[in-house]
């Protein structure tokens, strides 16, 4: 108590010696803020917020017990997972999106993850969970979770992106917002084993060629995943963000499958079977395949293409501070590996400028970017489009049409366009 008084006692002073530090800052790196700061002053903003005693300064809040497991702000209560209701018939086999618009670096914070399930979220005790590889191996084996954890572990942050994400735009500009037109999208730091690992373990015979992994939920999805790349950088994962996985994401093991369609992560992972050749099951004939102009159908496209997305501006988080200085940003990753380079464009791909992206690049996982660029008010056309280190660019929506036809719902990898309208609002549109 004593600690706020002595803070409050003299408010004059200490708004002073505030002022005169905002007053450095400004003068030193961001001059262009600068103007935006004193137009508010000029505007006659009343100035209660800095001169007076606010109550929270006066009152002590909460304990240090209050929230055992803390929860964000009440202020963020917006900053939440939302489905579509018209997208799917049944909330058992259902999706819900990634607030990205709401977020900034690269992490997805585990309660805000999209969830996409086939039948309902599993509730499964890990003294109960068992995983068992069979198949063409020398010694068929099942595993506890406690088995898993003594393996040595790995720490590794990839994005899982649905192979449908972007799904619904392939026919025209649809869902206004980034978090349901790219919101199928997490990036997470997994830990947990090398499946390379438990495959020695259980000797692989040599024809073996593909696996075949299976959830222990009612939907027991399937996958066939070839050994080549079991072998190379696939994790049995159970903690995301150093804590256990979320039921949502698989509790208590989920395979990780990085740059791949999400749809190949398996959760709730029970089973791997090694075999000679892929299996054909419904995830990989029925769905998950491309069906092409010509009636043919794409198979087994599995690493998720180069692609990006301007998350600020977008619909849901327009521009509220009017003309002068912006700051745009997104997000961009490639299943291919890492982001290379980052262009935008504020007047739809007439003209393009490099981003400046954020130091942390890892391979297979999300890469942030920033632009700043001022704003006089007019109608604005923002796009982005990402180029990954083996040159793979983005391609614009029409690109994407000619060579694959209208009748996809799978990867679609286009570059989106935001319309920005003198009032700040964003809509999503599609220019030709
Ligand atoms: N694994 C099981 N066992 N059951 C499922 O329904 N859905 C798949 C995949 N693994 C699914 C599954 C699909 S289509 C995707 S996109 C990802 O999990 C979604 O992972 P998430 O819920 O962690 O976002
Ligand atoms: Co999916």
């Amino acid at each position: 108590m004593s600690e706020f008084k002595r803070n409050t006692s003299d408010p004059d002073t200490s708004r002073r010696g505030f002022l005169r530090g905002g007053a450095l800052a400004v003068g030193g790196a961001v001059g262009g803020m600068a103007a935006a700061l004193s137009a508010r002053a000029m505007a006659g903003e009343p100035s209660e917020l800095i001169t007076q005693v606010q109550e929270w300064n006066q009152i002590p809040g909460d304990g240090v017990d209050a929230a055992p497991y803390g929860v964000p702000s009440e202020f963020e209560a917006d900053v939440v997972r939302r489905s579509v209701p018209w997208l799917t018939a049944d909330p058992i086999s259902s999706v819900n999106f990634t607030p990205l618009h709401a977020l900034d670096g690269i992490i997805t914070p585990n309660g805000l993850c999209f969830e996409r399930h086939h039948g309902g979220v599993a509730q499964i005790a890990p003294a109960d969970h068992r995983l068992m590889i069979h198949g063409l191996v020398d010694n068929p084996l099942v595993f506890t979770m406690e088995d898993l954890q003594r393996f040595p572990r790995e720490n590794r942050m990839y994005f899982l992106e649905c192979a449908a994400n972007s799904g619904m735009e392939w026919r025209g500009a649809q869902l206004n917002g980034c978090q349901f037109t790219h919101g199928m999208i997490h990036n997470v730091m997994y830990t947990g084993v090398p499946l390379k690992l438990l495959l020695q373990e259980a000797g692989v015979k040599p024809n073996a060629a593909w696996l075949l992994a299976e959830g222990a939920d009612a939907s027991a999805m399937t996958r066939s995943i070839p050994l080549e790349k079991a072998l190379d950088d696939c994790l049995v994962a159970f903690k995301m963000n150093g804590e256990a996985l979320r039921p949502e994401q698989g509790y208590p093991v989920r395979l990780v499958v990085p740059g791949w369609e999400g749809n190949m992560w398996i959760k709730w992972l029970r089973r791997i079977e090694i075999g000679d050749q892929p299996w054909h099951q419904r995830e990989e004939t029925s769905k998950y395949t491309d069906l092409l102009a010509n009636g043919q159908a794409r198979r087994f496209t599995w690493e998720m293409d180069v692609k990006s997305v301007i998350t600020n501006p977008s619909p849901q988080a327009p521009i509220a501070h009017g003309r002068g200085h912006a700051v745009l940003s997104g997000l961009a990753w490639s299943g291919h590996g890492r982001v290379k380079r980052v262009d935008v464009s504020i007047d739809g791909g007439r003209n393009w400028q490099t981003a400046q992206l954020d130091p942390m690049r890892m391979p297979k996982s999300l890469r942030r970017f920033y632009h700043a660029f001022e704003w006089d008010g007019t109608e604005l056309y923002l796009q982005s489009r990402a180029i990954d280190e083996f040159g793979h660019v983005q391609p614009t929506k029409t690109e994407l049409r000619s060579a694959r036809g209208e009748n996809s719902i799978y990867h679609n990898n286009g570059i989106q366009t935001w319309q920005v309208r003198g009032s700040g609002e964003v809509e999503n549109v599609e220019i030709s």
